[in-house]
């Protein structure tokens, strides 16, 4: 009787530093994959100062460096991808866009729209875009698309939101120059549309192109990436 008592206990001393040897070898692993991942960190949390709208592009912290070719390539990538999202919208222009002319070289940082690499197209109404400064004034039913990347350090390219402005007929709105301003968010849902949905959350569009009314509200493309 005592020989098996001892030998259940024996077992027992067994079988627990058999389970702790199990666990020991889990946390050596646990160690292993912790070595190699980077910390997790979280940045501010950003309040809206109104509720009824931003006062400027949601702005990426971090965005990659990249050379024309690099944000070019990347841009090839995803384009396609990206128009067929914004067509979830049903706007007209997210179907066609692509297929407009294209006025920038490569995607350039946009530190006004949220530090995301942005690339210009506009319609064939809006064909006199491409004589910038001495643009004049667009006709009715000029359009220009503004699609967007995001690219973080990790060199991760992901879709941005698109911006439209579509000069509407005089009377449309005084304020923005009868622009009617619209942001697309990458997954197809319209974030705000001049005198339409979420009217108000795209007033901050208007009140920074305000700034170049004297050219028909139009900032143009910085110059060296300015397809002539
Ligand atoms: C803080 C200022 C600022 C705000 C806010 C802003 N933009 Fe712009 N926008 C610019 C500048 C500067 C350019 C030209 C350079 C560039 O692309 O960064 C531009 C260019 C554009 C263009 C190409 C036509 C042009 O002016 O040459 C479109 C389209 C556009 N913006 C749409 C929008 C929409 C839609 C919004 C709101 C959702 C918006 N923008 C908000 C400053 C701004």
């Amino acid at each position: 009787m005592v020989g098996a008592r001892n030998l259940a206990a024996l077992t027992l001393v067994i079988a627990i530093s058999a389970g702790s040897v199990l666990s020991a070898a889990a946390q050596v692993n646990r160690a292993d994959v912790d070595d190699e991942r980077e910390p997790v960190r979280t940045g501010p949390i950003k309040q809206a100062e109104d509720p009824s709208g931003p006062r400027r592009h949601f702005r990426l912290r971090n965005p990659a460096r990249l050379s024309g070719e690099e944000a070019e390539r990347l841009y090839g990538q995803i384009k396609q991808e990206m128009a067929k999202c914004y067509g979830i919208s049903k706007l007209p222009a997210t179907g066609d866009y692509l297929n407009w002319k294209r006025y920038n070289n490569a995607p350039y940082p946009s530190v006004s729209h949220g530090n995301r690499f942005v690339s210009n197209y506009a319609n064939s109404e809006a064909g006199a875009y491409g004589r910038y400064e001495q643009t004049g004034r667009l006709p009715v039913g000029s359009i220009l698309a503004k699609d967007s990347i995001t690219v973080g350090k990790d060199g991760v390219a992901i879709p941005g939101a698109l911006f439209l402005m579509e000069k509407m007929p005089a009377g449309f709105n005084y304020v923005s120059g009868d622009w009617r301003y619209t942001m697309v968010m990458p997954d197809g849902s319209i974030f705000g549309i001049t005198n339409g949905v979420g009217s108000e959350r795209v007033k901050f569009c208007i009140s920074c192109h305000l700034a170049v009314e004297k050219q028909d509200h139009l900032f143009f493309i910085p110059d060296e990436y300015r397809v002539k």
